[in-house]
């Protein structure tokens, strides 16, 4: 098809048109797209147009991603793209639109040197047929609150407000820098997290003024007969006091608060503070790491291990590149060479690199061939915490 044109919407009626689609596509009229799009950025939007007529687009965040980057002084989060709100209006899916606008925007983010993306897939097959694979576990925990420790009130506890106060994000930086696959977040997520599309988000801070401990951010989701359910967008706690005064103030709740819900991984910190198992996974799944530039990818990030390898990375959209990776100290040094006996998908490279999927897997996936030891090897250097993608996007 050569009349398929990808472009940002260049106006208020372009941008309509879209979300119409988005509403249309996501099946929920309520989900208010026009402040998705003005918080994401207008420039951060793509529109396909065929036959003179706009047919689908998505919108992606410009983040950064941690990998490893407490492993060495002066590592940083990765340029990471995330895609979401992708959409084709129905009566034009099955004709490769949807694959015409997802390839242009990640040649785009790649030709402008970001290494990496990254998105929450409703189908895995579409991303994985543009070399997305599932690179880490993504589960809502649902717990009730009377089952959750009494804590103590020992340390202070204040209200904030998310909308307001930003001091506290230093905090969630800190804790970033030390879990694969947190987000450097940008001025969107916090919104997400501080003003919710719907209801009102409540903050609460733990520890003196002049140096607090943690905080909490969440939202009140009402039931039957006066309960509600507290539906938590952000908790970071640094200190056992100030997990003693958040499980204080969430158990405080328990009159009418049934149930605490949150977004976590499956080595959850709130699971494992639990005194029972009584958190149940209420949906359970799998985001997706796309690897744009295999050679940035590798170099930019931390290693918890040392050690050598040489491998050959296929790439049907961008190209293969063979590659000898040394990492010591942290780092890697990583060169281009001219080839490599172990040979893997960069779908396999994806998962690795988040250290998600064992490496046998990926060979009885058919994403792997070549010596064993050197894809274990892979395996070994790329491994290192659970990835845990904390925000949706
Ligand atoms: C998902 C969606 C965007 C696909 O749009 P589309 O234009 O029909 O997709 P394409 O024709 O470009 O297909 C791209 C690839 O995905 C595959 N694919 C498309 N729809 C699929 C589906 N529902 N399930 C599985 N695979 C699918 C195609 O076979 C194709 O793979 P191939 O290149 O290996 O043949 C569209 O169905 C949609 O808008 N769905 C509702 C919203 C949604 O789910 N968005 C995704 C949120 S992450």
């Amino acid at each position: 098809m050569t009349d398929r044109i990808v472009r940002a919407p260049r106006d208020d009626a372009e941008r309509q048109r879209l979300e119409a689609i988005l509403v249309e596509s996501f099946g929920a009229d309520e989900l208010p797209w026009g402040t998705w799009m003005s918080r994401l950025g207008h420039e951060n939007l793509r529109v396909v147009i065929e036959g003179g007529a706009i047919r689908g687009g998505l919108g992606f965040y410009r983040f950064a991603q941690h990998w490893g980057t407490s492993r060495a002084p002066g590592l940083s989060p990765l340029p990471m793209v995330g895609l979401a709100g992708v959409g084709v209006s129905p009566e034009a899916r099955g004709t490769g639109l949807a694959r015409r606008f997802l390839v242009s925007t990640l040649a785009e983010a790649r030709e402008e040197g970001v290494p990496l993306a990254a998105l929450y897939a409703s189908s895995v097959a579409v991303y994985r047929s543009i070399g997305f694979e599932q690179a880490g576990t993504t589960i809502r925990w649902s717990a009730p609150i009377a089952t959750l420790p009494r804590g103590d009130h020992g340390l202070a506890c204040v209200p904030f407000d998310p909308r307001e106060d930003r001091s506290l994000r230093a905090l969630y930086d800190a804790r970033a820098r030390r879990w694969n696959g947190h987000l450097e977040r940008s001025e969107a997520i916090w919104q997400r997290i501080a003003a919710p599309y719907k209801g009102l988000a409540r903050g609460y801070r733990f520890g003196p003024d002049d140096a607090p401990e943690g905080y909490v951010v969440y939202q009140h989701e009402p039931g039957a007969n006066l309960a509600f359910a507290v539906v938590v967008k952000d908790l970071v706690l640094t200190t056992p006091r100030a997990v003693a005064r958040a499980m204080a103030l969430l158990s405080d709740l328990r009159s009418l608060a049934t149930e605490l819900r949150w977004l976590g991984a499956a080595s959850d910190p709130i699971v494992s503070l639990l005194p029972e198992q009584t958190a149940k996974p209420v949906e359970h799944g799998r985001w997706m790491l796309r690897i744009l530039d295999p050679r940035r990818a590798l170099a930019l990030r931390g290693y918890a291990h040392a050690g050598h390898v040489r491998l050959r990375v296929h790439d049907p959209l961008f190209g293969d590149v063979a590659l000898a990776l040394e990492a010591k100290d942290g780092r890697a040094e990583v060169h281009v060479i001219d080839d490599a006996p172990l040979r893997i998908d960069t779908r396999a490279l994806a998962a690795l690199y988040a250290g998600a999927t064992h490496p046998d897997t990926l060979a009885l996936m058919g994403l792997a061939e070549g010596p064993r030891d050197e894809l274990h090897a892979l395996a070994t250097l790329l491994s290192d915490r659970e990835p845990w993608l904390c925000d949706w996007f």
